[in-house]
C-alpha cells in the first residue's frame, strides 16, 4: 500500500516510516522539513496524492491554548486534501483519556482532533497511547531546581515510542477500525514513583518530593491517564532505561 505519513521526520513518525517499510509497504515521510505544512496547506495535495492511507503524527509547537488552533487548522486541511485525493483511511495518534481531563489545553486539543477525524469523511482509525517513555525526561525538569524535583503521585503506564510505531504502522496496515484503539506500557506506577525510579538510574542524587499540585499532571484526576485493558506493549520501563 502507498501510505503518506506526516510528520514522518519526528519520533514516532520516522519509526513508524520504517516499520511500514520494513514490511513492504510504500511509506512516505512529509513535514515541514520536506516542504509540506498542515498549518499553511503547502504541498499537502502532491503529499496526499495516490496515497491509500494517511497517518498523521504531527504535533502542535506548543501545549497551551494555540494547540487547539493548531489540531484544528492542521485536521481541515489534512482531511480536505486526503477527500480530495481518495484516501481511504486516515489514522492519528492520540493520547489514553484524553477526553478526561478538560482542564488541560492540549488534551483537549487532541480530542478535538479526535472529533474532526470522527465527524469527518474518510475511514479512520484512532490509535491512543499512554505517555512516551522518551517523555520523562520533559516532565521531571518542568518542576526540577537544584535539589528537588516534585511531582504528584499520578498513575502513569509509560510506553516506548518503539512499540507506539509498531502499532500505529499496525493498524495504519490494516482495515479502518472506525473507533478507538487504545495502547499502553506494560506497567502502572505513579508519577512520584517513576521520577524516583528515573533519577535513582541516572545516578541523579536529588530527592522526588510527592507534590499533588506540582506540574502539568496535577491536573489529571484518578487513574484515567491509566488502562489496564489496553493492548499492551512489550517494553518496560527499566529495561528501556537500560
Ligand atoms: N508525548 C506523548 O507522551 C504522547 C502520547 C500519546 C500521543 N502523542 C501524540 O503523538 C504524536 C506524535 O508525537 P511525536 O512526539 O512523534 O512528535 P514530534 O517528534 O514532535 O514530531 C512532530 C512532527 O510533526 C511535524 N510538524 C510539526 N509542525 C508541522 C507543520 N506545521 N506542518 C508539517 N509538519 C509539521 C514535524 O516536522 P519537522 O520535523 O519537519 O518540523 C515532525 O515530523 C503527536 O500528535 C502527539 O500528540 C504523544
Amino acid at each position: 500500500m502507498k501510505i503518506a505519513v506526516i510528520g514522518g521526520t519526528g519520533l514516532i513518525g520516522s519509526q513508524v516510516v520504517t516499520d511500514l517499510n520494513a514490511a513492504g509497504h510504500e511509506a512516505v515521510p512529509h513535514s515541514k522539513s520536506t516542504g509540506v505544512d498542515v498549518v499553511s496547506g503547502q504541498g499537502l495535495d502532491e503529499a496526499v496524492a495516490g496515497a491509500d492511507v494517511v497517518v498523521n503524527l504531527t504535533n502542535s509547537p506548543t501545549f497551551d491554548e494555540a494547540s487547539l488552533a493548531f489540531f484544528q487548522t492542521s485536521m481541515d486541511n489534512l482531511l480536505a486534501a486526503a477527500h480530495k485525493g481518495g484516501v481511504g483511511h486516515f489514522v492519528i495518534l492520540s493520547i489514553v483519556g484524553t477526553d478526561q481531563v478538560p482542564e488541560l489545553d492540549y488534551y483537549r486539543a487532541k480530542a478535538l482532533q479526535e472529533k474532526l477525524l470522527a465527524d469527518g469523511p474518510i475511514p479512520y482509525s484512532i490509535v491512543r497511547a499512554t505517555q512516551f517513555m522518551e517523555f520523562m525526561d520533559a516532565v521531571l525538569s518542568w518542576t526540577a531546581d537544584a535539589d528537588t524535583v516534585r511531582l504528584p503521585a499520578t498513575p502513569i503506564q509509560p510506553i516506548a515510542s518503539r512499540d507506539v510505531a509498531a502499532a500505529v504502522a499496525e493498524v495504519a496496515a490494516g482495515a479502518p477500525l472506525n473507533g478507538i484503539r487504545n495502547i499502553a506500557g506494560p506497567e502502572i506506577f505513579t508519577l512520584d514513583e517513576l521520577g524516583r525510579i528515573t533519577l535513582s538510574h541516572k545516578g541523579d542524587n536529588r530527592t522526588v518530593v510527592t507534590d499533588p499540585t506540582a506540574g502539568m499532571f496535577a491536573a489529571v484526576k484518578g487513574d484515567v491517564l491509566t488502562d489496564k485493558d489496553a493492548h499492551l506493549a512489550p517494553t518496560r520501563y527499566t529495561d528501556w532505561l537500560s
